[in-house]
Order: structure tokens, then C-alpha cells, then sequence
């Protein structure tokens, strides 16, 4: 296992589409343990594995839940269908340091793929863990939470965005740090 570079804002491999991943091989095994592993140095809820610089479709989550257990698992080639009920919370993202908004996303959604091990996974998810599994599917499509925003919202963060793409993460950030980014 190692630790891999969270890719900011700016980096053009968040725009790309990722392609579908055709083998369960080993290498497909060490992205996703690799995956964990950065996850969990930044606390983070999910990491897609663009963010890692893969474009392959492929992401995991580690969403806590009120009774202490986790929902911790990897996502291979994700499909999301039946979408039913909307939430609004506030989202961030290890791609995007320093800034956090309100999204409105599903609250119910059937999960398909399968793990890194070939098995699949058909499942419903809600609420907090279906705005994970929103959120970083939308990575492996190169959108990120921001092009959610409204258009006046979108101004407002214009000028962060812009400084996270010339390579200004704010001050303060390193891994480690407490919150729920994905
Ligand atoms: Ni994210």
C-alpha cells in the first residue's frame, strides 16, 4: 500500500471521463487499498480514484454512521438508477481544500458495480451515504460538487477556485485534518 497525491482543483484529470475498468486484477487491488489509505490520512468519507490521478472508474467511501459503524466498501464501475427524495447538506471535497457548500442531491438511490473483488453489489442507499456515492460517481464523470452550484453561488467561489488552480491551498490544510470531505 502507499499514500498517493490528492489532485486539486485545476488539475485537468477531475474533468476526465473515467473509463470502465475491465479487469479485477491485482493492480486494481492496490489502487483501491491505496485509495483507502490516502482516504483515511485526510479523514475523509470517500475518494474517487481521478482525485488519486486514475481515471478509472473505481471509488471508495467510509461513511460513520450515529451508532459508531461504518459503511466502508469500494464501488467498480458504479451505476446509480431509481433516484427518489432530494437532501440539501453541505458537501466538501479533498480535491477542492477550503471550500464546502450546500448541494442538493438524491436521498435514495439503488447502487450497482461490484467490489475490487468481481462481486457485485446491488444495494439502496439513502441519506448521507447516498450523497457520498453521488458525489464521488460524479467524480468518475469529471463533475465536481461546485458545477452544482447556481450560478451566483458559482461567483462567489470563482475567486477560491481560481487560487486552488494556480496552486494556493489555503493555509492551514495537510493531512490529518478533521471533516468530512470527499
Ligand atoms: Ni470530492
Amino acid at each position: 500500500m502507499a499514500l498517493r497525491n490528492v489532485r486539486i482543483y485545476g488539475d485537468p484529470v477531475l474533468r476526465e471521463k473515467a473509463k470502465p475498468i475491465q479487469a479485477f486484477d491485482d493492480s486494481l487491488r492496490t489502487l483501491v487499498a491505496d485509495l483507502y489509505e490516502t482516504m483515511a490520512l485526510y479523514n475523509g468519507v470517500g475518494l474517487a480514484a481521478n482525485q488519486v490521478g486514475v481515471a478509472q472508474r473505481v471509488f471508495v467511501v467510509d461513511v460513520p454512521h450515529e451508532d459508531g459503524t461504518h459503511d466502508r466498501f469500494a464501488v467498480v464501475n458504479p451505476v446509480l438508477t431509481e433516484r427518489k427524495g432530494k437532501q440539501k447538506d453541505e458537501e466538501g471535497c479533498l480535491s477542492m481544500p477550503g471550500i464546502a457548500e450546500e448541494v442538493e442531491r438524491a436521498l435514495v438511490l439503488r447502487l450497482r458495480g461490484f467490489d475490487e473483488h468481481g462481486q457485485p453489489i446491488d444495494r439502496i442507499v439513502e441519506g448521507f451515504l447516498a450523497r457520498a456515492v453521488q458525489h464521488e460517481t460524479d467524480h468518475l464523470d469529471g463533475v465536481l460538487f461546485t458545477d452544482r452550484l447556481s450560478p451566483l453561488k458559482k461567483q462567489f467561489l470563482r475567486r477560491d477556485l481560481d487560487a486552488l488552480a494556480r496552486g494556493e491551498v489555503p493555509h492551514g490544510y495537510h493531512p490529518g485534518e478533521p471533516g468530512r470531505s470527499e
